[in-house]
């Protein structure tokens, strides 16, 4: 990838998506499931730049939304309503309204309260609401704290005895409908035991909802398969899929998958520009244009995102030294590596970072009023722009249109 012309062109800091790649994954996602009944969601959190959810979309991707926000840009680019699923422990009354009035597969459900919204809010709709429980299956899933969804201690899902009182409620509700059950454990998962482990205890949980005569149709198993992000071991895609196929074997479900990161991650990269070098008396920062409201990770999970310096404007070969690459945001947790061996710096040397096309954009902030930056989708060889970067007016037009009303109510 030329980065020093996409640079030149755009402008950094800037996120480039290799729309090929994302292609490539998915369809490799989908056909580790070959001759299966299965629909492949793909978790919109991770990237929801319209493009990308349409370059799925014309592959039959579904999609799992965490807010009516992300089941509206589905729609809009064509994901068909029913391959929409919406997950997520607080759902409004206004989303879920909105959600069985689109007609979406399902809802999946994460607390007793919730399903009885759902219900009040079908029976006032005159609807009969599709639902699926989510199970916590309270298995560690060995992934950062931050992004572990599947233990009692965390928010997400019931556990067993409640998921069973909410089938059987379900069941008896002219305005429900259950036709699924769902898990997700974590995300960034490299170890597959605790997937192998949670997916048979839901298929046994499906089995004996089965012969109570509730007639589940699709079984959810979630998303967060993890990749490389520093050479760690990753679960080959097609034990990922045989561990689930084995555990359901016997079962004629729909397996519905929610990957994101699988989907979008490494075909994200993140290009920045060197501004300063700064030595302390211990240590050398390299400073660059992007910074920690751009990519969040490094800053909240101390995730790792490969370095690579891509263009120098003296490219003579010296001795490399350790760093760490910093932005220019007010804060010491604002950076983007710690400890990277790079060669010495110069103003307008680009360093890119690699694996940011999952919940690298979908995650950043005006913070410091900084603009958000430009996306840049490759795709047969051509680059083209995805979405602009913000400029000033963008962020200050609604306060600035506030304010400028309430001078003149004071006049
Ligand atoms: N399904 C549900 C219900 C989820 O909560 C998530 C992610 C996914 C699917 C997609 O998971 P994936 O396949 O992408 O691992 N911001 C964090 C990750 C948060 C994941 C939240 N839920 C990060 O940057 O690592």
């Amino acid at each position: 990838m030329d980065f020093l012309s996409l640079a030149q062109k755009y402008k950094t800091p800037l996120y480039v998506y290799d729309l090929d790649r994302i292609k490539e994954q998915f369809l490799n996602f989908k056909n580790a499931f070959f001759g299966r009944k299965v629909l492949i969601c793909y978790a919109l959190k991770a990237n929801s730049n319209l493009s990308v959810i349409h370059t799925l979309s014309c592959l039959e991707s579904g999609a799992d939304c965490v807010s009516i926000g992300e089941v509206r840009r589905a729609i809009l680019v064509g994901v068909k309503k029913y391959r929409i699923i919406f997950s997520g422990v607080g759902k409004s009354d206004e989303e879920i309204k909105e959600a069985l009035e689109t007609d979406i597969l399902f809802l999946n459900v994460e607390s007793q309260q919730e399903l009885e919204r759902i219900e009040f809010i079908a029976k006032e709709l005159d609807k009969k609401a599709r639902i699926s429980v989510r199970l916590n299956p309270n298995i560690d899933p060995k992934t950062h704290p931050y992004i572990s969804t599947g233990l009692d201690e965390n928010k997400f899902g019931v556990d067993k005895e409640t998921a069973l009182k909410l089938y059987l409620y379900a069941k008896n509700s002219p305005f429900l409908e259950p036709v699924g059950i769902h898990f997700h454990i974590g995300s960034q998962l490299t170890d597959l035991a605790p997937i192998t482990a949670s997916v048979e205890k839901v298929a046994d949980f499906a089995r004996s909802l089965l012969a109570l005569k509730i007639d589940l149709k699709f079984f959810d198993v979630g998303g967060g398969l993890g990749i490389a992000y520093a050479n760690e071991k990753t679960i080959e895609l097609y034990d990922y899929a045989q561990t689930i196929l084995r555990a359901l074997k016997g079962l004629d479900f729909t397996i519905i998958c929610e990957p994101g990161r699988y989907i979008v991650g490494e075909s994200g990269y993140l290009v920045t520009k060197v501004l300063y070098e700064k030595h302390t008396k211990t240590k050398r920062f390299v400073i660059v244009d992007g910074a920690m409201n751009d990519l969040m990770r490094p800053t909240l999970y101390q995730a790792v995102h490969k370095v690579r310096v891509c263009f120098k404007n003296k490219p003579q070969k010296d001795s490399e030294s350790l760093c760490d690459i910093v932005g220019p945001i007010c804060e010491s947790g604002d950076y983007l590596a710690k400890n990277v061996m790079l060669p010495s710096l110069a103003s307008g040397d680009l360093i890119v970072f690699e694996n940011a096309g999952a919940y690298g954009y979908s995650m950043s902030s005006n913070y410091n009023t900084r603009k958000r930056v430009a996306e840049v989708g490759i795709e047969r060889g051509e680059d083209r722009v995805l979405k602009h970067r913000e400029n000033f007016e963008d962020m200050v037009s609604d306060e600035l249109k506030i304010l400028q009303g309430a001078q003149n109510g004071f006049k």
